[in-house]
């Protein structure tokens, strides 16, 4: 047998994201001012009980393997927070705790997917969803949507989507790449097709605590019984405890589904890290004080953020109310010039703003949305004064 690659691997697109850090870090190495607004990572540092609490465990000596789906104390500390935080009753054993978000949506796709099973990515959408559909066997449908129906897709376009072999739809609210958060109505129909049509729902609610102006997040299982029984609900500990590099997350959901993902878990990486269990125990058992500080940081950038926006002329957005992005429509400014050369795509605006004004930025395009750029206002709000008055400058050059 030849030494190949398979071809699931083979199709992966890597992350665009990560490039563009490539290309920060290099600048950043050759001693360049670069501001980032690309990152999808609070910039706070973790709350300082919640280290302790890490640092406790090491010295403790909880450093061995634990049970597959978290520690119990964890789990049910889970299963309580979600009853008073979120009104979702979910017994302990209905709840999985895994390596971030990320792993554990996966775990749910594979957990449920059939070989060709499509899955509804309602978009613009985070752009791992259509790899990880595919790395579990199944058929991105991607249900494209546009700004001026707010990126939420209508009853119609989500029932054309539907064919015999859907067997999901991965909602995100509050959203990543857009920042839109769903209201209670498109939640419902979500919910009435799911139910008419027969399908699970993956909720993926990693931006939950992160919303603004008195918006509300709704979790979409918390709206009827069928929805709750159809629906998997996944968060994490990485946007709102500032614990990115910890890598831990979260699923609930039915128990079938819940021990399906734990046998898939224990074979793929066993259990999520001792250390971090502890420090997310801490983190939804202490002061909640630290996310509420955090969320008011984020509000305040994110009405920095659009400031910035709307004194460049060109520039629309769906005017976010959660997550830590802005999708901005840089489509009129696609086809101008900059210094001589025609700016033909999101992907070459992103790329010469960080050339000539040492911004980052995201392209649209991987997340379905070309003729976008995704904004992340996870800085202060020095920087990103400094960050608007570049690209301001930039695009007055722009002929
Ligand atoms: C929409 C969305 N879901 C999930 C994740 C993954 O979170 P975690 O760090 O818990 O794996 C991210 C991270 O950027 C995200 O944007």
């Amino acid at each position: 047998m030849p030494l190949t690659i398979s071809s699931v691997c083979r199709n992966i697109t890597p992350s665009t994201t990560l490039r563009l850090n490539a290309l920060v870090n290099e600048k950043k190495q050759q001693g360049l001012d670069v501001i980032s607004l690309a990152a999808g990572e609070p910039d706070f540092a973790t709350p300082a009980h919640i280290c302790q609490a890490g640092k406790r465990a090491i010295d403790e000596g909880r450093t061995k393997y634990t049970a597959v789906a978290g520690i119990p104390e964890l789990r049910r500390a889970l299963s309580e927070y979600l009853l008073s935080m979120r009104g979702l009753r979910y017994d302990a054993k209905q709840t999985i705790i895994g390596t971030g978000a990320k792993q554990v949506l996966l775990g749910a796709l594979q957990a449920i997917l059939e070989p060709g099973d499509e899955v509804l990515l309602p978009a613009p959408c985070w752009l791992s969803y259509p790899e990880m559909v595919r790395m579990a066997g199944g058929v991105p449908v991607v249900v494209h949507t546009t700004m001026d129906q707010g990126y939420v897709p209508s009853r119609e376009q989500l029932s054309w989507a539907v064919t015999p072999k859907t067997r999901a739809i991965i909602l995100n609210t509050p959203n990543n790449p857009t920042g839109v958060v769903w209201d209670e109505a498109a939640l419902r129909m979500v919910a009435e097709v799911a139910r008419a049509q027969d399908f699970y729902i993956i909720s993926d609610e990693i931006y939950e605590d992160l919303v603004y102006e008195g918006e509300k997040h709704i979790p979409i299982a918390s709206l009827s019984d069928d929805a709750y029984a159809r629906t998997i609900t996944i968060s994490g500990f990485s946007k709102a405890y500032a614990m990115t590099g910890w890598r831990l997350g979260y699923a609930a959901g039915s128990k079938a589904v819940i021990e399906a993902m734990e046998a898939y878990q224990s074979h793929a990486t066993g259990n999520p890290s001792s250390v971090a269990q502890y420090a997310a125990l801490a983190a939804l058992t202490g002061d909640q004080a630290c996310v509420e500080e955090m969320r008011r940081a984020f509000e305040w950038r994110c009405a920095a953020m659009l400031a910035v926006l709307d004194a460049i002329p060109g520039v629309r957005y769906a005017k976010p109310h959660g997550a830590f992005y802005v999708l901005a429509d840089v489509s009129r400014l696609l086809g101008k010039r900059f210094r001589g050369e025609v700016m033909e795509t999101d992907g070459r605006f992103a790329e010469l703003l960080l050339e000539h004004a040492l911004v980052s930025a995201v392209p649209g395009e991987p997340f379905f949305a070309p003729g976008c750029l995704r904004f992340s206002y996870a800085i202060n709000e020095e920087r990103l004064a400094e960050a608007g008055r570049r690209i301001k400058a930039f695009v007055q050059e722009l002929v």
